[in-house]
């Protein structure tokens, strides 16, 4: 018998801490939560991609009154950027949330599913994607979704 043992590594920082493309990117996915159609949650989430070309695309949770028809910020963005340009690697992506009349203190993390597209994201054009996950009070920059997704069904 052995034990794997896996770890993840992520940097915790302050917004001021970031440089300005990176501030950019969490300032756009910050306003697309504004935007968000979340009626039943209220739980309004934004995200924006940075494409390799410099393109930044930005989407917000899509809500529906049959609950599984709806669809979270990071599906949204990043099926829209694929669709959209189908031959740019997707660099990073920036995830805010805005709840009871302000952006969330802690970081919020994407889910199971979205992390799943996340990585097929990542792996479809075999560049890494780099994750901002924004908090008032923190910020947490993690370098690849495979720290997110460990054991990662790939096939
Ligand atoms: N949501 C996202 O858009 N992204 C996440 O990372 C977590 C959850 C959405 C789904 C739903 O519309 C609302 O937030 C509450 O769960």
């Amino acid at each position: 018998m052995k034990e794997i043992n896996i770890s993840t590594k992520i940097r915790v920082c302050s917004y001021e801490e970031l440089n300005s493309d990176e501030k950019i990117l969490i300032d756009v996915a910050k306003k697309a939560a504004l935007k968000s159609y979340s009626p039943y949650s209220k739980f309004k989430v934004g995200a924006a991609v940075r494409l390799s070309g410099g393109t930044i695309v930005d989407g917000n949770n899509q809500e529906n009154i049959a609950y599984p028809s709806g669809l979270c910020a990071e599906r949204v963005v990043l099926f829209y950027a694929n669709s959209q340009y189908p031959n740019e690697e997707v660099d990073a992506i920036a995830i805010a949330a805005y709840s009871f009349n302000k952006f969330t203190e802690k970081a919020i993390t994407p889910c199971g599913a979205c992390r799943q597209v996340i990585l097929e994201t990542q792996n479809r054009f075999k560049h890494n994607i780099k994750l901002y996950l924004y908090g008032e009070k923190e910020v947490f920059v993690i370098n690849s979704i495979n720290d997110l997704l460990p054991l990662a069904f790939e096939g």
